[in-house]
Order: structure tokens, then sequence, then C-alpha cells
């Protein structure tokens, strides 16, 4: 109900409780109700008008299952698509799916989360309608080198897909953020249940920042931005969120069958931090050196006293020395 009163109000137009009612086959009261549930659930902005009714200030591009879906199916076959107006979080959303004994290939994508997550148990801010939330679940065979390296190729599929749709060049910074200009501007979670080194389904979920207010950014822990600060022209949900799934599941297909191997002078070219001094954190122990890049394992490379190192944990976190 929500979902079909925002398709009427997405026009912009003055829409009567009344007119909507009848539309949707429902009371006014019913109307009344939902509507406040959007203002309050979603933070909606809606104005009321009294003799006209209510609208939208602007049209929010919805999340469009069926364009999403016939655009993925061109190319690949067997994967499934859901679109949700709010939910917990789009990984857990799989993983349950995954729990339930779920084999197949699923994309889920929602407007907002309440409880979405971020890596080391944070917490991702989720607005209603303003970004992509999305996760993919994936059941890879016999990854050629582990999965390591797997959230590295996932960064490299989403910087492909931006450089393709909007003409930006990102940098990479390991494991798996995004960043442009310094800040962040997507996030990735990858989480596994099987093998690391055998057959395992891979829940991977996307974060990437389209439009965040001033507010949300309060609310971030660190410097973030987001495309729209980026472009000048109305970035395109569903065509961005088209674009990233697929060439997020063409990188997994190159993934499962060489690795990183013809990913690796790709993904060094974007690394944000490389020949740089930086900080890695160890759980409580801080290490400092000169990051040297990733090894074909995705392994980060620091040099410390002329020593190359290689890290693996996910738990790393890699900071420029102030
Ligand atoms: C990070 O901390 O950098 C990773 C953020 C990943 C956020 C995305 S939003 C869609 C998916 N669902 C979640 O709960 N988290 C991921």
């Amino acid at each position: 109900m929500q979902y079909a009163l925002l398709v009427q109000l997405n026009d912009c137009q003055f829409h009567s409780g009344e007119a909507l009612a009848k539309k949707l086959g429902v009371t006014r009261a019913a109307v009344w109700k939902h509507l406040k549930s959007l203002q309050a659930q979603f933070d909606i902005e809606l104005y009321a008008l009294s003799g006209k009714g209510y609208r939208l200030p602007e049209p929010i591009e919805l999340l469009d299952k069926t364009h999403i879906d016939t655009a993925l199916r061109k190319e690949f076959n067997d994967v499934y698509v859901e679109t949700f107006l709010s939910i917990e979080s789009t990984n857990q959303y799989l993983l349950s799916k995954v729990a339930q004994g779920e084999t197949g290939t699923f994309v889920v994508l929602a407007e907002h989360q309440t409880a979405g997550r971020g890596r080391r148990g944070r917490s991702w801010v989720s607005p209603f309608g303003a970004n992509l939330y999305l996760s993919l679940l994936y059941q890879i065979k016999q990854p050629a080198q582990g999965l390591m390296g797997l959230s590295l190729a996932i960064a490299l599929a989403i910087s492909r897909a931006l450089h393709e749709l909007m003409g930006i060049n990102v940098q990479l910074k390991w494991p798996n953020d995004i960043l442009y200009q310094g800040k962040k501007l997507c996030g990735i979670l990858l989480e596994l249940q099987g093998e690391s080194y055998g057959p395992a389904a891979v829940v991977v979920g996307i974060g990437l920042n389209v439009r965040l207010s001033s507010e949300d950014k309060k609310q971030i822990d660190q410097p973030s931005i987001a495309l729209q600060d980026i472009v000048a022209n109305k970035v395109a949900r569903n065509l961005l969120a088209i674009g990233v799934i697929k060439h997020v599941l063409s990188v997994m297909l190159e993934f499962e069958q060489v690795g990183l191997t013809r990913l690796l002078s790709e993904w060094q070219r974007q690394d944000a931090f490389l020949d740089r001094p930086v900080s890695v954190q160890l759980g409580n122990n801080v290490i400092e050196g000169i990051s040297r890049g990733i090894d074909e394992n995705g392994a980060l490379l620091v040099e410390i006293n002329g020593q190359v190192q290689r890290y693996y944990s996910g738990e790393i976190s890699l900071q420029v020395r102030q």
C-alpha cells in the first residue's frame, strides 16, 4: 500500500485523500494512516494543503523490479531479483535464504534499511530512496585462488560500472572501499557460508551513495561523498543498479575461473594508497609502513623496515598517517 501510494504521488501533483482512496480501493482513513507512516517511518516529506490534498515536493525514482529483472535476464540466466520498500538488511535477508537451503543466484535491493550493516560491526546509514542498498547471493563453485581476493574484484567491478555509466574515476582502498577525492563513495560487505577455498555461498552487500544530505553525512563516522556531489545530472538509480549488478556478476564469473590474476594491474592503477606511508590496524596493534599494493591473492603488501609483509585479515584498517 505504501508503495502504491508513492507511485500515485510520484507525479508531484496534488491528490486528494478521496481520490487516492478511490484509486487504491481503500478507505480515506487507510490512506491517511499510510501517508502518516510514510512520513514517520521513512522521513518522506509530503506537502498537505486543505482542499487540495497531498503532494511530494519532488519525484522519487523508485527501484523498478521489472526493469532491473528484464535488463539482467538479457545477459544472465537464472538470476532472481527482489525489491523491498524497507528491509532490515539486504545482506541479512540473503543470509537467511542460504540458511533455508537456497542455492540460486539472487539480487535484492531495498529503498531503505532499518539495520543496514557495515564492516567491523558498524551500521550503514540507509535513508529512504536516496542511495543503492543491494546484495547478491552467488554460489561460487571452486574459486581459483580462494576467496581472499573476491572483495577486491568486486570493488573493481563497481569502479568499472561507475566509469562506464558516469565517466568518473574512483580510487580503491584495500580491501574493498571505493573512494572519490579521498572520501568514501561505496562500501562492500562480503559474508560467506561454506569453505573459503571450496564451494561457498557468497553474499555481496553493496552500499553506494547516490544522494546524501548533510544530516546523513553527519551520522557517518568517516568523510563520505555521494554521486550526486560529483555529477551534475540526476543519477538514474535503476540504470546504476543494473550496471553495477552486471559488472559484479561478470567479475564473479571471471574470478571463479582465474582469480585476481588478470585484475591485479587494473586494481593497482586505482590504489588510493600505493607507495604511501600507512598505518595498519591489526586488532589492538597498529603497524606502520609503506603500502606496496596487493598480491595475486588479494593480500595487502606493506613494507616495514625494508621487508614486505602480507596482510590477509579483513580486520585490518588502512589509514594514511596524519
Ligand atoms: C562497509 O562498511 O564499508 C560496507 C557497507 C556495506 C553496506 C551494504 S548496504 C546493502 C547491504 N546490506 C547491508 O546490511 N549492508 C550492505
